[in-house]
């Protein structure tokens, strides 16, 4: 990226840049289609010797756009829309993973990402092995194998809010000549970015706080263009791709060579495109990203002291509070707050949590989190129901967590709705 901006006129201004006359917003190139004045140019982009969109599967103005802001505020040097967070996970992981091969994957990930990397990659012939991200670094390393390609962890894991080691998963991958790969949807770049502690690829869920607005469904990934995927073990990345008439990433793309394959090759086959309109409200939704995710911080640490003191509360997590087991990596790695995601038990167990889960009036019940209304969860019953109580367990969901994303309204109106679910158990 040329611009040097800090994160917040970034988030404002990054991407795009009308010229005289032009509109000042971003517009919503609804096309999928280009057009060209000769058949030799159109030849060339399909070889990829000419920069230029192609057809909007693979790129698209407003795509692009949001795509070098979200780049620009990772520090990263490219980045690859995708029409989800899970559609990210798979094509950062099937970008350098194949048939025959494996990752190494923190336990303590969103129960979407553990279905899709246990069930569909396992079909695909990717085996994944789940490891606890306490574990020591010696413990860590026996589960690499030789046919090891990638790291793979959140940076605050959901639901249970653990915060990574980065510097003990930056060594874990790069002692073994591996990228790490961080998905960083719940802190944003506002409060963390990945790159800087050592990680190769970043991916999102937009969906999330980048909308913050709960209206569409996004994914990204960043690339760090600094991992050498000249190391040996890369073989895809340095040898012809026939599918591109002999396009050796490395060769052609030098540092851009990860995302390029990612876009050229994966978002091509895969089909797992942004679309424009989506594009345009993600892109919207970061202009206010720095103010919204300083309130949703403030907000969350206030909930969570609140609840730390209730007498009807079993235990409360949030890297925020002192008492959390990842508190000390929160300072060092969040030093800005710990994003707006807390967790919670009520005495008495499961029913004793989904009662309160019932007694609530403004915070609603929803399959979702990071957006500027508060609402709950219940992860046992529905973002983890597909995975066995042990893998449950593995994934921090205890029976009776509520997962309480907290919004941008009024604490005092949080709290009192929170208090008045509480009085009736
Ligand atoms: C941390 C994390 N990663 C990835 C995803 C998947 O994103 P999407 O729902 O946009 O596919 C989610 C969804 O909740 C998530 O919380």
């Amino acid at each position: 990226m040329d611009k040097k901006w800090k994160i917040e006129t970034a988030a404002v201004q990054g991407g795009y840049t009308p010229g005289n006359s032009e509109p000042r917003i971003l517009p919503i190139y609804q096309s999928t289609t280009y057009k060209y004045n000769t058949c030799e140019e159109v030849a060339k982009l399909f070889d990829l010797q000419a920069p230029g969109h192609m057809y909007t599967r693979i790129s698209n103005p407003t795509l692009e756009a949001l795509e070098k802001k979200v780049a620009m505020m990772e520090g990263g040097i490219g980045a690859v829309a995708t029409s989800s967070g899970q559609a990210a996970t798979m094509i950062s992981v099937m970008t350098i993973c194949t048939v025959g091969e494996h990752l190494l994957a923190s336990s303590t990930l969103y129960g979407g990402s553990f279905s899709l990397l246990k069930t569909t990659l396992s079909k695909m012939g990717i085996e994944v092995t789940f490891v606890d991200p306490e574990l020591s670094l010696e413990e860590l390393q026996s589960y690499i194998k030789p046919n090891t390609k990638a790291v793979f962890a959140e940076t605050i894991g959901n639901p249970v809010l653990n915060i990574l080691d980065f510097n003990k998963f930056e060594t874990l991958a790069h002692s073994n000549n591996l990228p790490l790969i961080v998905d960083n949807t719940f802190p944003t770049p506002i409060l963390c970015r990945p790159i800087e502690h050592g990680a190769d690829i970043v991916i999102h869920s937009c969906t999330k706080y980048m909308d913050g607005h709960a209206t569409s469904v996004g994914g990204m990934i960043v690339d760090s263009g600094r991992f050498n995927w000249e190391n040996g073990k890369f073989p895809e990345m340095t040898t012809p791709d026939e599918s591109y008439h002999g396009v050796v990433y490395v060769r052609d793309f030098k540092e851009a060579a990860y995302i390029t394959k990612a876009r050229v090759q994966l978002l091509r086959d895969m089909g797992a495109t942004m679309s424009p309109f989506n594009g345009f409200l993600i892109n919207l939704g970061i202009e206010t990203l720095p103010v919204r995710m300083e309130r949703h911080c403030k907000n969350a640490l206030a909930v969570a002291q609140w609840l730390e003191n209730h007498e009807k509360i079993e235990w409360v997590t949030y890297p925020g509070l002192k008492s959390h087991p990842t508190h000390d990596l929160a300072t060092k790695y969040l030093p800005d707050g710990c994003s707006g995601v807390l967790a919670f038990g009520v005495k008495g167990g499961r029913t004793a949590s989904e009662k309160m889960i019932d007694n609530l009036n403004m915070i609603a019940l929803v399959v979702h989190v990071a957006d500027t209304r508060s609402c709950v969860l219940h992860p046992a019953s529905t973002t983890h129901r597909q995975l066995s109580e042990e893998e449950q367990i593995a994934s921090g969901v205890k029976p009776d967590l509520i997962r309480f994303s907290v919004g941008l309204e009024n604490i005092e109106d949080i709290i009192d709705d929170l208090k008045g679910a509480l009085d009736k158990i």
